[in-house]
């Protein structure tokens, strides 16, 4: 357990293992405020953790200094992660090309697509009374999302649940054993895009999905190689499956356990789009982001130096006052909202259009059909740091019949 402790000077001591603490990550506000209290950058277990809202915005804004083209991210993939490990001023041309591609207009457009998957889901538990939410809803669905998105088929969902895992999920006792099935289950993903580019360019019918409109774009003329795409796939899947499977299970285990929050969507839907803000700043999923510093330099009176990793904690700017006054009370009708859940600055999240419309139609689905739900007793949740997944999140409610 490694919450803040007073030391017998009457000081608190935030350890840099706390970053990384299953404990913390159950419930890391207190430590973040404990954490930002000390300084604006402190140490953690692998380099400093920028934890104040104006330092954590100055990295994010400041991609010169604090770069995220790094060899941090290796997965043992053999191309680079487009566009997340480029650089400005290369980096803009990808996200010129593809922002378009992710524009809310086009997520939005498949939002009713999107609402009957997540119905599909439910049917299959609602008169259960029970369900297992991760396994049966939070994993499966922004797969099956991304699936439709690609322009390949829902048969394909189970061999693409298994690549993935293969990647961020990695089985072995040791760490040879770990990279080793990495670096297999990441040879398959690259071969599983390279054959569906292939199928593409053969077959007829296909021009608006996200694979079809990546080959047809250009960068000044030309064209983006197969590799390239290949690099830019390869990261949807590392940025725009597990983040949403986090949310959701961070979300409906917060609403669990909060029933005004609960009721709040309840009686009124049209409270979801805010609330889905608010779950994002307060839960903030994915707590930190990384980046190398390249120069020695001062951030706020903290001296960092070149080379070393510096971890934007996200979730530590999403709970400092300096740009949400209140932020320790959970308001689900916020606005404004200045939460960093997507990142800021050049590498804001491309997917945050999709992230919000997957979070909004379950959340809305769920609750028209599901009003009054809690974890099933005896469950102790365990959250993983970083990424804060929840292993396993049963739910329980009244059984209410499959119709919709
Ligand atoms: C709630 C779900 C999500 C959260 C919380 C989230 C969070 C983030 C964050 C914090 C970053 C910034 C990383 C950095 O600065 O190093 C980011 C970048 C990114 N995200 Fe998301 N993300 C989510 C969903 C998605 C989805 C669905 C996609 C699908 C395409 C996606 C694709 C990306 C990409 C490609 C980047 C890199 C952008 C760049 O480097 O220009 N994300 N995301």
């Amino acid at each position: 357990m490694t919450q803040p402790q007073d030391d017998d000077k009457g000081t608190t001591v935030v350890e840099p293992e706390g970053f990384m603490d299953a404990d913390v990550a159950a419930s890391p506000q207190h430590f973040y405020r404990q954490a930002r209290a000390l300084a604006s950058v402190v140490p953690g277990v692998f380099g400093p953790q920028v934890v104040r809202r104006s330092a954590v915005e100055y990295v994010l804004q400041h991609p010169k200094e604090f770069s995220s083209a790094m060899e941090a991210v290796d997965l043992g993939q053999s191309v680079p992660l487009i566009p997340l490990q480029v650089d400005p001023p290369e980096h803009r041309n990808y996200r010129r090309l593809l922002d378009p591609i992710f524009a809310p207009r086009r997520m939005n457009a498949i939002e009713e697509d999107v609402a009957a998957m997540v119905n599909e889901r439910i049917d299959r538990f609602v008169d259960r009374g029970r369900c297992e939410f991760t396994d049966e809803l939070a994993v499966p669905l922004p797969s099956a999302v991304f699936l439709r998105l690609v322009g390949l088929p829902l048969s394909q969902l189970d061999l693409f649940l298994e690549m993935k895992d293969g990647i961020l999920r990695p089985s072995g006792n040791d760490l040879d054993q770990i990279q080793s099935s990495q670096k297999e289950a990441a040879r398959r993903i690259e071969e599983y895009f390279a054959g569906a580019i292939e199928e593409r360019r053969r077959s007829t019918g296909h021009d608006d999905d996200i694979l079809s409109l990546c080959m047809a774009a250009e960068i000044e003329g030309q064209r983006l190689t197969d590799d390239e795409i290949v690099g830019i796939f390869f990261l949807f899947i590392l940025a725009g499956l597990d983040t949403v499977t986090d949310s959701l299970e961070c979300f409906f285990a917060h609403l669990a356990r909060n029933p005004e929050h609960r009721r709040s969507i309840v009686d009124d839907p049209t409270v979801i789009p805010s609330a889905v803000e608010e779950l994002l700043r307060w839960e903030t999923p994915v707590t930190t982001v990384p980046r190398v510093a390249t120069r020695d330099l001062e951030l706020e009176g903290c001296p960092i130096k070149k080379g070393e990793s510096v971890a934007a904690c996200i979730g530590a700017a999403n709970t400092d006052d300096e740009a949400n006054p209140t932020a320790d009370v959970v308001d689900l009708t916020r606005d404004p909202n200045r939460h960093l859940a997507f990142g800021g600055g050049v590498h804001r999240c491309l997917g945050s259009h999709l992230a919000r419309m997957e979070l909004r139609v379950t959340l809305r689905e769920w609750h028209r059909r599901i009003p009054d739900y809690s974890i099933a007793p005896g469950t102790e949740l365990v959250y993983q740091p970083g990424l804060r997944q929840i292993e396993s999140l049963p739910l329980v409610f009244e059984p209410v019949g499959s119709s919709r």
